[in-house]
């Protein structure tokens, strides 16, 4: 029987997890953009606020929808999960209430500390931001100020690294928050690991290292994730398996303690002197993280996704041999003062191996248009991640004028530098 599938959100990740189910299901989208990738792999798309859950939950019930994937933390905080399994349509993505874990970082925190769950950074939290502002100032170490809240990945800023202490102190005062995490800055590589989650069991995927930072060379603002790579093993190359072990036991833990969880956990990681700790959790796939694994990935999502709604035991994950490499264009000026709303030309017979993912695009009768957010996603794969970053660079061409990348992600000398990162902390 082909399932029929809603997915929920329109952007680069969307559009990956569009792809590996469009042969398998009969597709439906909704999402507040227009993204021309879904539109072409879906029967049909909507225009629906992705955390408008009535909206979302009438959609579903007119295109007769067996389940549903919630690409955006936006949506799952805002219970599009939950209303749509009130309405008996299976969501694959947790309720609210699990995922504080990515929404509530006091909770995250709290949680962690609670449940003895490894891995957790020294944390303060604070309901004030005068209170946590002042802590800021008299503490002797460098910290990683974080609202509690959803930022879009923008929120945080780092003493030590991005900001100083007086800047992070002035932040904290004048950002329009009241509730806070202040916490010890962890020092080393971060490395993602996302699994899929359902009953009790954790089925975790390869990890992959996202580049948050605007510019080359780790400069500039955070970003909602510039690029990523991963190997064509589950580790990466700065890693031991052991390492990679390690964060998958610290996912087993948070499901260990949160049996409710259904949908996508990440975990985000900071590969540290003492092994790897949890810079944060999120409720759902990442992106860019999403397009690195999914296209290798040969268990079709859908008999996973089919499993956990019939609470039968997730399937065993099988991945192509492949390192991948994903490199992200973003409209001028972004993260801090984006160029949105401007025509783009995309020449998609330009990107040759690689794949496109359109991301936060809207599709006009006139063409395609930026947003504020990150416009589009060349994939390369090959057998060597220096392979997979040709592929990807090459592909760049299909990103026309007015849009801008990274160049130095997944290139061999990017990658030679986090491996001799991680030996010198080791003392190696
Ligand atoms: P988050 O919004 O929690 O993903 O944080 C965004 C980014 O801030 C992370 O990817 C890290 O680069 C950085 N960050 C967050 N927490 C810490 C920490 N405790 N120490 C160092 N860097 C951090
Ligand atoms: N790559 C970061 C995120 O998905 O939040």
């Amino acid at each position: 029987m082909t399932e029929t599938v809603l997915l929920v959100g329109g952007g680069g990740r969307e559009h990956a997890v569009a792809r590996a189910l469009a042969d398998d299901t009969e597709l439906y989208a909704c999402a507040s953009n227009r993204n021309p990738g879904i539109a072409r792999l879906a029967a049909d798309t909507a225009e629906v606020t992705e955390t408008d859950a009535d909206a979302v939950v009438d959609y579903a019930e007119r295109v007769g929808a067996d389940l549903a994937v919630i690409g955006p933390e936006a949506a799952l905080a805002a219970g599009v999960a939950d209303a749509l399994d009130a309405a008996g349509v299976y969501a694959f993505g947790p309720h609210a209430e699990q995922a504080r874990v990515e929404t509530d970082k006091q909770f995250q925190r709290e949680f962690m500390r609670r449940e003895s769950i490894p891995g957790c950074p020294a944390f303060e939290t604070f309901d004030d931001a005068d209170d946590a502002a002042d802590y800021v100032a008299e503490t002797d170490h460098d910290v990683a100020v974080k609202p509690a809240g959803l930022t879009g990945g923008k929120g945080v800023r780092v003493t030590g690294d991005q900001v100083t202490t007086s800047e992070a102190v002035d932040y904290v005062r004048s950002a329009d928050y009241d509730e806070w995490v202040i916490e010890e800055r962890l020092v080393g590589e971060e490395f993602t690991v996302q699994a899929f989650v359902a009953d009790g069991e954790v089925r975790a995927t390869p990890a992959v290292q996202d580049h948050k930072r605007a510019y080359e060379g780790d400069e500039g603002p955070n970003t909602g994730g510039m690029g990523s790579y991963s190997a064509a093993e589950r580790a990466l190359p700065f890693t031991t398996d052991a390492d990679y072990e390690r964060a998958v036991e610290i996912l087993e833990a948070v499901v260990d303690a949160m049996p409710a969880y259904e949908g996508v956990l990440y975990g985000q990681f900071m590969l540290t002197a003492e092994g790897p700790k949890v810079v944060e959790f999120n409720a759902r796939f990442g992106d860019p993280e999403a397009t690195n694994t999914l296209p290798v990935m040969e268990t079709p999502l859908i008999d996973v996704l089919t499993a956990a709604r019939d609470g039968e035991s997730l399937p065993e994950l099988s991945f192509e041999p492949a390192a991948t490499v994903c490199k992200y264009a973003v409209p001028e000026g972004y993260p801090t003062d984006p160029d949105g709303g401007t025509r783009v030309e995309v020449d998609e017979s330009s990107a040759g191996e690689a794949l496109l993912f359109y991301a936060s695009v809207d599709e006009r009768d006139d063409g395609i248009y930026t947003t504020t957010s990150r416009a589009l996603a060349v994939v390369g794969t090959g057998a060597e991640i220096a392979e997979a970053e040709r592929v990807a660079s090459d592909a760049l061409a299909a990103a026309g004028e007015g849009l801008r990348y990274r160049s130095d992600v997944g290139t061999a000398e990017l990658v030679q530098q986090r491996i001799d990162h991680v030996a010198e902390l080791r003392g190696e």
